[in-house]
C-alpha cells in the first residue's frame, strides 16, 4: 500500500487537552509515524492546515436491516455504513438478534452474512439475549470466543425480545462469571405495555400519546433496578440510549461508588423535545422512537452528564423507518409505528456544532465520546479509536468552520425524513480514511462496499 501524509494538521487526542500539530504517516493501513516530516517520496499528501485530526468515529449503536413488524429500517449495511463515512465515522456495532429457539452462533453467523462484503467501513456486533435457556452460558462463551463479547438485554419489548428479571438476573451473572459486558435497554416494559394498550382502548392513537405511554419514571425505575441487580451480581453493565435526568443521577451515584457502571445517550435526546409531538400524524410520526424525546430540562441534564463523563459515549441507535410505506402503517394507532430515527450521518456533526463549538465540550471530549471511549469499552483499544503509532489508520481530517446543511434530499441515508432538516452546522468531515484508505473526500464517499471487515473484540474490563 502506498504511504499517505497527513500534513499540518492540529492532532487531537482524548487523552489530552494539549492540541498538537504535527504529521501523521499513514503506511500499510496503519499510522506509521506522527511527527515533522519531508514528505518526499510519499505517494498522497492531504493537506490538512486549517484541521484537526482525530480518530475516526465510532457508533456503538447502529440498527441496520433491523427487522420490525415486517418492514426493515431504511438502511442497510452498505448504505448504512455509507452514511457511517459521510458524517466521519469508520466503525460501527450493529446487533445479532436471534429468532426464538435460534442458536447464538446461528444468528451470528446469519448476521455476518448480510454484512461481509457489503460494509464500506468496519463494523462489529452485539449479541442480544432474547431468552433463556440452559445452554445459553455455553452459547455466551461461543459467541465471546468468535469476538462477540458484549451481550445486548431488552427490558422493555416483553412480549418479544425483552426478558423477564428472572432471565435478565441469570444474563447477568453469566456475563459477571466470564467478564463480559451486558447493555441494556432500560424501560419498565410492563407499565409501558400497559400505558399502550389503555391509550388505545381511549381512542388515543396519535403519537401524541407515544411519550405519555413510554413515561421518564419508566426509564428511571429500569435503570436502577439495572443498575442493582448488575452490581449485586458484580457485573459491568451498559445503559444504551439514555434520555432521562433520573437515570442520569443514577449512573453518576453508581459511578461514584465505583460501581462498573457505564451510559451513553444519543443526539436526538440532546437536541428534540417532546413538544415535538404537537398531536398531528404527519408532522410527528417521525420522532416515534424508544425511549421517546423527553422535555427540555432533561436535554440540559445530559449535557451535564456528557461534560462530566458520567455519559461515556455518544452513540446513535440509527434506526430510520420512512413516513411513506413504513411509519405511515401506524397512521390510526401510534403503537404500530416502526420505532427509530436516524444519526450516524449526522452525529459527530451535531456534537461538534452544539457541544465542542458552543464551548461545552473540548476537541478532546468530542474525540473521546464520538470514538476513543467506544473503543476502550468494547474491546478495540489499541487498534481502534486512537491516533497512537502502530494502530489501524482510521482517521477523520476535520474542518472545524466547514458549514453544511442537513436535508433529506441531499442526505445519504435511504430514509424519506430527516429529524434535523434544515439546520445549518459549522464543523464536517473533509477526509476520512479507512485502514489507511481514502474512504471520503471533499463531500463524497469514495470507498466501495466490501471496504469494511469484521471487527472481532476483546474485552478489558
Ligand atoms: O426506537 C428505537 N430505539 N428503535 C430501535 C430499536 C431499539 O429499541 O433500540
Ligand atoms: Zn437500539
Amino acid at each position: 500500500m502506498e504511504t499517505i501524509v497527513i500534513k499540518n494538521g492540529t492532532l487531537i487526542s482524548a487523552s489530552s487537552e494539549a492540541p498538537c500539530r504535527a504529521d501523521l504517516v499513514i503506511a500499510d493501513g496503519k499510522i506509521g509515524a506522527i511527527g515533522h516530516f519531508n514528505p518526499e517520496g510519499a505517494a498522497h499528501i492531504y493537506d490538512a492546515s486549517d484541521c484537526l485530526v482525530m480518530p475516526g468515529g465510532i457508533d456503538p449503536h447502529v440498527h441496520f436491516a433491523l427487522p420490525a413488524g415486517g418492514m426493515v429500517s431504511a438502511d442497510d449495511f452498505e448504505n448504512g455504513t455509507r452514511a457511517a463515512l459521510a458524517g466521519g465515522t469508520t466503525g460501527v456495532i450493529d446487533f445479532v438478534t436471534p429468532e426464538p429457539g435460534e442458536r447464538l452462533m446461528d444468528a451470528l453467523e446469519k448476521r455476518r452474512a448480510e454484512a461481509d462484503g457489503k460494509v464500506l467501513c468496519d463494523y462489529s456486533l452485539h449479541m442480544s439475549i432474547t431468552e433463556w435457556r440452559d445452554s445459553i452460558p455455553k452459547e455466551m462463551a461461543e459467541a465471546a470466543a468468535a469476538g462477540t463479547p458484549s451481550f445486548k438485554t431488552y427490558l422493555a419489548y416483553k412480549s418479544g425480545i425483552g426478558l423477564s428479571d428472572a432471565e435478565y438476573v441469570r444474563v447477568l451473572d453469566t456475563a459477571a462469571q466470564n467478564g463480559y459486558l451486558v447493555t441494556t435497554h432500560c424501560e419498565h416494559g410492563d407499565l409501558v405495555d400497559f400505558l399502550r394498550e389503555k391509550f388505545i382502548r381511549e381512542e388515543k392513537t396519535t403519537p401524541y400519546w407515544h411519550p405519555r405511554s413510554r413515561p421518564p419514571a419508566a426509564e428511571e425505575e429500569a435503570v436502577n433496578r439495572a443498575i442493582a441487580l448488575a452490581s449485586t451480581l458484580g457485573a459491568a453493565l451498559y445503559i444504551v440510549h439514555l434520555s432521562t435526568a433520573g437515570a442520569l443521577k443514577a449512573v453518576r451515584r453508581a459511578r461514584a461508588q465505583g460501581l462498573k457502571i457505564m451510559a451513553e445517550t444519543c443526539p436526538h435526546y440532546l437536541l428534540l423535545h417532546e413538544e415535538l409531538y404537537d398531536g398531528s400524524f404527519d408532522g410527528t410520526a417521525r420522532y416515534t422512537m424508544s425511549p421517546p424525546l423527553r422535555p427540555p430540562q432533561h436535554s440540559e441534564a445530559l449535557w451535564g452528564g456528557l461534560m462530566d463523563g458520567t455519559l461515556a459515549v455518544l452513540a446513535t441507535d440509527h434506526c430510520p423507518f420512512c413516513t411513506k410505506g413504513q411509519k405511515d402503517r401506524g397512521r390510526d394507532d401510534f403503537t404500530k409505528i416502526p420505532n427509530g430515527v436516524a444519526g450516524v450521518e449526522e452525529r459527530m456533526k451535531l456534537l461538534w456544532h452544539y457541544g465542542a463549538a458552543a464551548g461545552r465540550i473540548t476537541p478532546a471530549q468530542f474525540a473521546a465520546l464520538t470514538g476513543t471511549n467506544a473503543a476502550a469499552i468494547f474491546g478495540m483499544a489499541g487498534t481502534k479509536g486512537s491516533l497512537s503509532v502502530g494502530a489501524d489508520a482510521d482517521i477523520v481530517v476535520w474542518d472545524p468552520k466547514l458549514e453544511t446543511e442537513i436535508s433529506a434530499a441531499r442526505q445519504v441515508s435511504k430514509c424519506d425524513e430527516s429529524i434535523y432538516e434544515g439546520w445549518k452546522t459549522s464543523g464536517a468531515p473533509r477526509f476520512v480514511f479507512t485502514r489507511g484508505k481514502p474512504a471520503y473526500t471533499e463531500g463524497k464517499v469514495i470507498a466501495e462496499p466490501g471496504n469494511g471487515q469484521f471487527v472481532p473484540r476483546r474485552l478489558r474490563l
